[in-house]
């Protein structure tokens, strides 16, 4: 093990340097405080590594990310959604009977308690589906309080199975809210994506049959997004977790989490971004001027940890081409899309920060192409996260590691006399 030396008023004390699987290395700080008195600041936590994780490997530089040890562009091409969250969440990748009895129980939970409906119904035409999805999922903790007191790992489990089984159900039930429809029950003759796209469009007025170029896309959209290790939702979703809070309630924190335009909500804002682009009639490449002025930023574009290619980004950059030409759509915006990349990839001011296009630039154009409405979208993402958010609370649960509590370097007035009210 290899030491690095830190030196503070003359005194100087070694901190082990960890290594981790793929030879990245961290500086152990874990007896800092107790050794020197300091602690570090490390605004964003740019560079502090908050926990050890086996879910989820990205290297920014070299544009690579794999789950558990699998290159991400061999799961979305070979892979589907469930044995992809079957990876995650269990660490291998299932056999045929485990495979079975994944997906056969995750259709046992589909159905969702009916009084689950009448908090739906409490909800004005003008909520967001973030903001329902995010209720309904903390709700549950209501209708399992078993999952709230220290669950047995049988429990645990049974409360994954019906995450996985009733997202698609909320999902559906907020965009139908949303269209002033009445909702669909979940039918399990179905796979998971031809459910969800029944949850979704299926109208009692005529029949439906999910179309397999669009449960396709949607598998492949799907397994981008299950997991990105420990981003704000998944660092959300873990630091609430950690004070043994229930699998339901740290799951809805990472969905307001990733609710933000700087995370999930990004998807929606690019799409907002080139409509405006479209309808105003402006150039794209005087869209990019405004950008550099930073008078706007370019939504979809840069990383907090990918400084090259986000290898999602091109493999839904190639979807979106196949998907909008199977499926026969032209949408203008896909070529205002391509010249805003093509121009930014060479211009210095995006080249010297290198920012590239993210898993968010070209997924909304695919989910508008399949009939998913823009305030959608990030649910979309909510939806494709969730096995990493199951994995990454899993695992920290398993880990037993201490409940999450940064510390500060406080700014604020120092000790001064309480005055009262009618002498200020
Ligand atoms: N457009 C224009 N400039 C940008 C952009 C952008 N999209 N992203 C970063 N920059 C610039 C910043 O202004 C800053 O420039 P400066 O050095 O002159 O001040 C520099 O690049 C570094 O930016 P930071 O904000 O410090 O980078 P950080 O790592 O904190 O932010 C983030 C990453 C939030 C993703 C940022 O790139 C961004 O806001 N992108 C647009 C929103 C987006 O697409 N988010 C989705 C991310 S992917 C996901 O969450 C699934």
């Amino acid at each position: 093990m290899s030491i690095a030396q830190l030196t503070y008023e003359g005194k100087t004390i070694e901190l082990p340097v960890i290594t981790g699987t793929e030879n990245e290395k961290a500086i152990d700080i874990s007896n800092l405080r107790d050794a020197t008195g300091l602690i570090t600041l490390d605004l964003g936590y740019k560079n502090t590594g908050a926990t050890k994780s086996a879910v989820t490997f990205l290297d920014g530089e070299l544009g690579i990310l794999r789950y558990r040890g699998y290159p991400i562009e061999q799961l979305a091409e070979k892979s589907d959604f469930l044995e992809v969250a079957y990876l995650l969440i269990y660490g291998e990748l299932p056999t045929k009977a485990q495979y079975d009895d994944f997906t056969h129980q995750i259709k046992m939970h589909t159905l969702v308690n009916e009084d689950i409906k009448k908090i739906l119904d409490g909800f004005p035409a003008s909520a967001h589906p973030m903001g329902i999805l995010s209720s309904l999922v903390c709700t549950l903790t209501a209708f399992y309080p078993e999952s709230v007191a220290n669950p047995t790992p049988d429990n645990t489990n049974l409360n994954i199975f019906r995450l996985l089984a009733k997202m698609p159900t909320f999902v559906g039930w907020a965009y139908k809210k949303s269209m002033g429809h009445p909702v669909n029950y979940p039918k399990n003759s179905y796979d998971y994506c031809q459910n969800f796209l029944h949850m979704m469009f299926a109208l009692p007025v005529e029949d439906f049959n999910p179309d397999p170029i669009v449960v396709d896309a949607l598998n492949k959209l799907l397994i981008l997004h299950a997991d990105h290790e420990q981003n704000c939702s998944a660092s959300t979703v873990r630091m609430v977790g950690s004070s043994r809070a229930s699998i339901f309630s740290s799951i809805s924190a990472g969905i307001n989490a990733l609710w933000g335009p700087l995370h999930g909500g990004a998807n929606q804002e690019v799409i907002e971004m080139l409509d405006e682009i479209r309808e105003m009639g402006i150039r794209p490449l005087d869209y990019l001027e405004k950008v550099k002025r930073k008078e706007v930023r370019l939504m979809g574009f840069g990383h907090r940890v990918y400084k090259n290619f986000d290898p999602r980004a091109k493999i839904i950059k190639k979807a979106c081409d196949q998907v909008l030409s199977k499926l026969g759509v032209k949408d203008p915006i896909l070529d205002i899309a391509k010249e805003l990349e093509e121009a930014a990839l060479t211009d210095d001011y995006f080249v010297s920060r290198k920012l590239y296009p993210n898993v968010d630039f070209y997924s909304g154009i695919i989910y508008r192409a399949l009939g998913i409405p823009t305030d959608m979208f990030t649910v979309m993402f909510a939806l494709g996260r969730l096995p990493g958010w199951i994995a990454q609370w899993k695992e920290l649960n398993a880990s037993k590691e201490p409940i999450g509590r940064p510390r500060q370097v406080y700014t604020g007035a120092t000790n001064r006399e309480y005055v009262p009210i009618g002498q200020r």
